[in-house]
């Protein structure tokens, strides 16, 4: 179902590595967010092996989600984090498809599978398509529409809800100037994937897939990025970490657009 609320994901990647701190900035997060906690479906992807210390601590109150998993299910696989384990500490959500994972190696037939194993064990997915850059031949198209007909026609139909699309443009993560999608752009990507979603799979699929963007969010852009836009949520990496900055972000978003609308037709009688 599509949601009602923003969804906000903040994606810590390596950059929280000492457990007591990243406890204590939760529990901050929490208390300065207070009531506009309900106004958000707020999922935080912290350092992994941090995951199930703080699911023992926030229980429900806090969506967790881990960064990647296994390609394996089980076996002779030095170091992997299995989904299976995943599942058994509770953790709700896994990011699959990063670029900065595809970067490392992870090819669509890796990312397929880990979907798989995602899907078998109940968790959530953030899945992360974007293509590497554009230009004029707009072949951009082509990669996202293989990006998302790979997976989709690899899983049960029945397991689509139990996705969310991440379209993260790779040249606009991590970008040093901040330079994100415009939210025209983000808008026309988000009917062009809804149209796949719609050939393929159906008018269903197609209307109530969730999808958010990530790449260079911002507290300036994220209002516009996500009205404009018309995404449901959001993804975001370095303006996560601190919680000033998130903060701002969700208060940014959460200010009723249509009560925006008013106040600007009000202004103009
Ligand atoms: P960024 O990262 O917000 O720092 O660009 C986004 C992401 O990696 O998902």
């Amino acid at each position: 179902m599509i949601s009602k609320k923003p969804i906000v994901v903040a994606n810590w990647k390596a950059s929280q590595n000492i457990y007591k701190n990243t406890e204590k900035k939760i529990l901050n997060l929490i208390k300065l967010l207070g009531k506009d906690k309900s106004k958000i479906d707020l999922i935080i992807s912290p350092n992994t092996v941090f995951v199930q210390s703080l699911k023992k601590v926030f229980k429900k109150s806090l969506s967790l989600s881990v960064q990647d998993i296994s390609f394996f299910e089980n076996g002779s696989h030095t170091g992997e984090i299995t989904a299976e384990s995943v599942k058994d500490i509770g953790i709700d959500y896994v990011i699959i498809g990063h670029s900065e994972k595809r970067e490392q190696g992870d090819t669509q037939e890796i990312i397929i599978k880990k979907i798989q194993n995602a899907l078998r064990q109940n968790i959530k997915i953030i899945y992360c398509i974007g293509e590497k850059d554009r230009d004029d031949s707009v072949k951009h198209l082509k990669i996202i529409e293989d990006q998302i007909v790979s997976v989709f026609n690899n899983i049960d139909k029945k397991s689509f809800e139990n996705i969310i699309i991440a379209y993260e443009p790779v040249w606009a993560i991590n970008n040093k100037n901040n330079l994100s999608i415009d939210s025209h752009s983000l808008h026309s990507m988000v009917i062009y994937i809804r149209k796949i979603l719609l050939e393929k799979y159906g008018e269903n699929i197609s209307k109530n897939m969730n999808i958010i963007y990530g790449g260079s969010v911002t507290k300036d852009n994220a209002q516009d990025i996500l009205w404009n836009g018309e995404v449901q949520g959001l993804l975001i990496g370095r303006a996560s970490w601190e919680n000033d900055s998130l903060l701002s972000i969700v208060k940014n978003i959460i200010i009723s657009p249509k009560k925006n609308i008013l106040q600007v037709y009000g202004n103009k009688k």
